[in-house]
């Protein structure tokens, strides 16, 4: 096998000699020079528990990149009976894993290294030490905050910053390339279980070549801050792999990585305030021409407001807008979102900000026991413009609506004009957009509802430290600064993000605030779409969609009843109304299973959602006489009275002979944690039918999970690894091998949310 993908990296390192004419390439960078970087960046770290992570992501990598249409199977399995066709095995326990090296699904475009050195040495000027370069991945915005936090605060020292996000910054095409730059500060997130924000991974790609070399870096002084949660497993997880691999490619620290964490009294800006004191004289010290103003400002730079990043423009309704507002249709609905989304966040026409299709609600069941204490639906809709298109495991990003109340509320507190047409540009951005989108008035009250979250998200604490500029009120003032300052942090977290304080709330708590809607319109926290796992089968429900949502509420510290707003805004929709819901469709972690696939499913909770769809589609697929696999479903919830959902469905497709049956090799296993004295969760369902997983994996089942992000997805992992080391007969270590192999085989995956 190995000697195969040897001879296949041969093939495409001529290949890549055949093409090598100075010219970049994008399919010629495959195989050979980065298996065996992967290879020597093995060797390259040591000891402690990230890098062996590290390490163990490297082998995997290599492990993953077999070429297109390799045939997993040829791989002896570890398990004496597998003789099912579909048996995907992983190597065998007692294996070292060292598989073929092989056709990487590749980074982007490689410049040779003759054009790297042109670029580095046009580009390497005197200017880049006295500016900082940030580069920030974010997955829901903080990192970005963070990353323009930092950058107001070098700038007020008198210091340029260009702050750009990693899949702005190719590192090996942009026209400043990483190496030439003398002050790199990177911000970034952990997401899903310890994984790169989807920003960052070709940029993470891009840095484990071995090419790189251990000097790459060495002209660069960089710093890492990394946003993430003590309470995950692998806690800030990327910042810490990308701190190592920086300084393995020659980089030079300037400070020890900052570590922010959700789970600290004031959230990540707990350890940013002090990390970020010590980065601006570490950086004097290295370079007093960075801070022209030194490191302690001045109060009146500390006053220091820049200009807003956007201006509007504002027109006469009747020049530009003949239609009325309630005559809007599909068409003029979806250009004012294409509208609206670009100008607030400079996308381009080739982004997804064209809804997919716009949705009716057709049902609004609610599925748990009235009172029980969650309120949990069944939604069904039905494409109103376009057919609707996808599979089972796919996911439906919904744009929610707001309130009406509080949208006029907001306008009047504002002095807005909710008939005027406004024109939305970035100052430093005009040519961003390729067809002119943005020059296309918009209402100003569209505007308002399609972008600004008022009612819901907590500004953030720059929201604060503008107001106060704004503030005409002596008092008002004075409380608003306090609460920008390093010593009003705690205060501002308790008063703000634990009450979850909204726009709207917080420009009532002051009164004298009188702020112009360019700052309104950068600071209020931009509305996001929200995804949901879809829990239907189009072939069984043509043109429909379903979804099964938990409704979100909570009380606050000091009891002020909050809702989360997309699950109540869809909760309070009558199928009756047509409302029409602008709606994105993607793939998800959970790709669609072969029907002659075994699977292993885990979904408590809303986290059945999607495997109501897989289970709909394979009973579809045997009433059509299609051979199935049987599905082993562990599901759980409080108590059998409350929130088993869908409990007539499970009990339909478990009766004698069906998917989920006994009799096929399947199963249907409740977790009921709060119906005895102590707590049982799905993992304790899956121990208790070890043999059975265990025969099912032997027979090459895929495992999904699906549901809560916090404890559940490694409680579940945990479980596994006992069950194959139990029954496998092998050791843990070798277990928990088994299960990366599985995992990086495409046969373990994870659907979670918080
Ligand atoms: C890929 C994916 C699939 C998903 N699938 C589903 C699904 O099938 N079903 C489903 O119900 N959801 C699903 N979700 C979650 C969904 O996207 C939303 O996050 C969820 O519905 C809440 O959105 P919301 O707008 O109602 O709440 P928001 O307005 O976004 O409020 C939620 C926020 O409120 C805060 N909050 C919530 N509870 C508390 C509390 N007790 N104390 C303090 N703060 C709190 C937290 O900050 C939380 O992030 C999925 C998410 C993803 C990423
Ligand atoms: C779905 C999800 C998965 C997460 N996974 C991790 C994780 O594995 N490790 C970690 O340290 N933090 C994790 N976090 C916490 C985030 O890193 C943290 O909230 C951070 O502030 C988000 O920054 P961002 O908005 O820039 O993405 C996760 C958060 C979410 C919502």
């Amino acid at each position: 096998m190995k000697a195969k993908a040897l001879k296949e990296c041969d093939h495409y390192t001529a290949k890549y000699a055949e093409c090598a004419t100075g010219r970049t390439f994008s399919v010629v960078w495959k195989c050979r020079a980065q298996a065996k970087e992967l290879n020597n960046c093995l060797h390259d770290y040591t000891n402690d528990k990230v890098l062996e992570e590290m390490k163990k992501e490297y082998a995997l990598q290599e492990e993953s990149k077999r070429p297109v249409g390799f045939d997993i199977g040829h791989f002896p399995s570890f398990h004496p009976h597998n003789h099912h066709p579909h048996y995907l095995s992983p190597t065998p326990l007692h294996h070292n894993n060292h598989l073929p090296l092989a056709n990487t699904p590749t980074l982007k475009e490689v410049p040779c290294k003759d054009r790297r050195l042109k670029q580095r040495s046009r580009f390497y000027g005197m200017e880049k030490t006295r500016s900082l370069l940030i580069l920030y991945a974010t997955e829901t915005g903080n990192a970005l905050d963070a990353a323009e936090r930092l950058g107001r605060e070098a700038e007020r020292r008198g210091c340029p910053v260009r702050i750009l996000s990693l899949d702005e910054f190719d590192p090996a095409r942009s026209t400043s390339t990483l190496p030439s730059e003398k002050f790199v500060i990177f911000v970034v997130s952990t997401t899903g279980q310890g994984d790169t924000p989807n920003h960052m991974k070709a940029f993470w790609t891009f840095l484990l070549q071995r090419s790189l070399g251990r000097q790459w870096l060495e002209n660069t002084r960089y710093a890492v801050f990394g946003l993430g949660d003590s309470g995950y497993q692998k806690y800030n997880f990327v910042a810490k792999k990308l701190d190592k691999r920086l300084a393995d490619l020659g980089g030079i620290a300037i400070i020890e990585k900052g570590l922010g964490d959700d789970q600290h009294p004031s959230g990540y800006e707990g350890t940013l305030d002090p990390w970020m004191s010590s980065l601006w004289a570490m950086l004097y010290n290295e370079n007093p021409l960075l801070f022209p103003k030194g490191v302690n400002i001045s109060v009146s730079d500390m006053k220091m407001l820049h200009p807003p990043k956007v201006e509007i423009t504002y027109l006469d309704s009747h020049e530009v807008y003949p239609q009325s507002l309630a005559e809007i249709d599909l068409k003029s609905f979806e250009k004012e979102i294409v509208t609206s989304q670009s100008m607030l966040f400079g996308k381009r026409s080739s982004d997804k900000s064209k809804p997919d299709c716009f949705l009716k609600m057709v049902k609004n069941h609610l599925i748990s026991r009235p009172g029980c204490g969650k309120d949990v639906r069944h939604f069904e809709f039905e494409a109103l413009s376009s057919t609707i298109s996808y599979e089972v495991g796919d996911v439906v990003e919904i744009l929610p609506g707001q309130n009406p109340e509080a949208m006029d509320a907001f306008i009047k507190r504002c002095n807005l004009n909710p008939e005027s047409y406004i024109i939305v540009k970035h100052r430093n951005k005009d040519d961003f957009l390729e067809d002119g989108v943005t020059n296309v008035p918009i209402n100003l009250k569209r505007f308002i509802e399609l972008t600004m979250d008022i009612a819901s998200a907590s500004p953030r604490r720059y929201f604060f430290e503008v107001m106060s500029f704004f503030a005409s009120a002596e008092h008002e003032k004075e409380r608003l600064e306090y609460f920008a300052s390093p010593e009003g942090r705690d205060d501002l977290y308790q008063y703000n993000q634990k009450e979850r304080r909204t726009v709207l709330e917080v420009l009532e708590d002051f009164p004298s605030v009188n702020m112009p809607f360019e700052w309104l319109v950068q600071l209020v926290p931009p509305l996001k779409s929200r995804a949901f796992s879809i829990s239907s089968s189009v072939l069984v429900h043509p043109n429909q969609v379903h979804l099964t949502v938990s409704i979100v509420s909570w009380t606050t510290p000091f009891k002020r009843k909050r809702s989360g707003l997309c699950s109540s805004w869809l909760a309070s929709l009558d199928p009756n109304q047509r409302v029409c819901i602008p709606a994105w469709f993607h793939k998800g972690a959970l790709p669609a299973p072969e029907p002659s696939l075994p699977l292993i499913l885990v979904g408590p909770g809303t986290g059945c959602a999607p495997f109501r769809g897989f289970v709909e589609e394979r009973a579809l697929m045997e009433s059509k006489a299609v051979p199935t696999s049987p599905i082993l479903f562990f599901f759980g919830c409080r108590n059998e009275q409350n929130d088993f959902l869908y409990k007539d469905f499970w009990a339909l497709h478990s009766q004698q002979g069906k998917v989920l049956s006994e009799e096929k090799g399947g199963g249907f296993y409740v977790a009921f944690s709060r119906d005895q004295p102590q707590k049982v969760y799905v993992q304790h369902k899956m121990r208790e039918q070890s043999a059975k997983v265990w025969d099912l994996l032997s027979k090459g089942a895929a495992v999904y999970v699906a549901g809560s992000s916090n404890n559940m997805p490694s409680d579940v992992l945990a479980a596994f690894e006992d069950i194959v080391a139990e029954e496998g007969g092998v050791s843990r270590e070798a277990a928990v091998r088994w299960l990366r192999m599985l995992e990086k085989g495409g046969k373990y995956h994870v659907e979670a949310w918080a």
